[in-house]
């Protein structure tokens, strides 16, 4: 498919994966919008479409601005993130993640918007019973915002059926990394993500970091986690706009490696390459299930996606590398 002059709505655009996935459709010479509150996003982060700074509670300026640009394609990444702030908060995060989206699904409803592109997560899993998660596998979250975007993966599902819209949801495993040009990144200081965390570290913004919980049942009692680089994920989005663009019927896909890393191992793997820094040992955190690792033959099959970056070291560096520029 030839993007060429297509229009696609990126929300959350101003976001470490949303700044990416514009980044990535600049090749397309599709025109990207950007809606985003700068609430955890950064004008820094865009290098491709224009900022509209709207928030997505706003119904009437999202509908009149989506009655007007008219996308071929909404790509809606804008939603809160933080699992222990979903713990305490959880009506942020349905009125953020779910309530915001309806809205945003209902405009695009009104103004026949086709395709629909979601950002959705492992989270959705819960506690898998092997560890290893599959598109089609029991879905059961144990925190809010795993709650609140499966939600709106159910009404996507259901909305979809009863009307034209089609929609890919893909579910991210853990993002880390940050593209080689060093100008789009997690910025957020307060960021929860491992990888992140390392690279304060390792930049001198913290002075140590803590590992939660060496009692789990794994091989060294740390989590397990896939990460997944980026710009991997990037491309996957570029794909799935491609399919759906190209009349895909609606469809979910994990993204990852299949290949998960302890807590540990990822912390062993950052000291090898820059050198020794302080462990804090902590307790559990709830809703850390002991293991999450994507099956990703879906997302390989259905839409050809061959990872590039899939390298531990690499992903490490290219955050550490982001970092020392923020
Ligand atoms: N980072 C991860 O590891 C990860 C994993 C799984 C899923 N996800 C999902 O990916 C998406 C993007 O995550 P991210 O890591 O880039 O987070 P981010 O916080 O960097 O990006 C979210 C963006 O949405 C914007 N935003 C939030 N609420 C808004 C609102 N009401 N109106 C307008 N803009 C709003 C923020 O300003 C920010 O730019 C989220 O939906 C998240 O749930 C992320």
């Amino acid at each position: 498919m030839n993007f060429k002059k297509k229009r696609v709505l990126v929300t959350g655009g101003a976001g470490y994966i949303g700044a990416h996935v514009c980044q990535s459709l600049q090749p397309t010479q599709c025109d990207v919008a950007i809606i985003d509150n700068l609430s955890t996003g950064f004008e820094s982060n865009i290098q491709n479409g224009e900022l509209h700074p709207i928030d997505l509670n706003e119904w009437d300026s999202i509908n009149q601005f989506i009655a007007e640009y008219k996308p071929d394609a909404v790509i809606h990444f804008a939603g809160s993130i933080v699992v222990p702030e979903s713990v305490k908060n959880p009506l942020k995060y349905y009125q953020n993640n779910t309530a915001n989206t309806l809205n945003l699904i209902r405009s695009c409803i009104s103004n026949n918007v086709k395709n629909f592109l979601f950002s959705s997560t492992a989270a959705v899993y819960g506690i898998p019973d092997t560890g290893i998660c599959t598109e089609s596998d029991h879905l059961k979250p144990i925190n809010p915002y795993g709650r609140s975007k499966l939600m709106t993966e159910m009404m996507l599902e259901d909305i979809a059926s009863s009307s034209n819209l089609n929609y890919v949801a893909l579910r991210y495993f853990n993002v880390a990394g940050a593209h080689e040009s060093k100008q789009m990144g997690q910025r957020m200081p307060d960021a929860t993500h491992l990888i992140k965390i390392i690279a304060q570290v390792l930049t001198k913004k913290r002075k140590e970091m803590a590992i939660f919980g060496f009692d789990y049942p794994t091989p060294d009692g740390t989590c397990i986690r896939d990460y997944i680089h980026v710009c991997d994920l990037a491309h996957a989005h570029v794909l799935a706009l491609n399919y759906l663009l190209d009349g895909g019927k609606s469809a979910v896909f994990n993204c990852g490696y299949s290949k998960g890393f302890s807590v540990q191992e990822v912390v062993n793997a950052a000291k090898k390459q820059f050198g020794d820094f302080n462990i804090l040992h902590g307790e559990r955190r709830d809703g850390d299930p002991p293991q999450l690792i994507a099956n990703a033959d879906q997302i390989k099959a259905i839409l050809g996606w061959q990872p590039k970056y899939n390298n531990l070291d690499l992903i490490i560096q290219s955050a550490v590398e982001f970092e020392k520029t923020i």
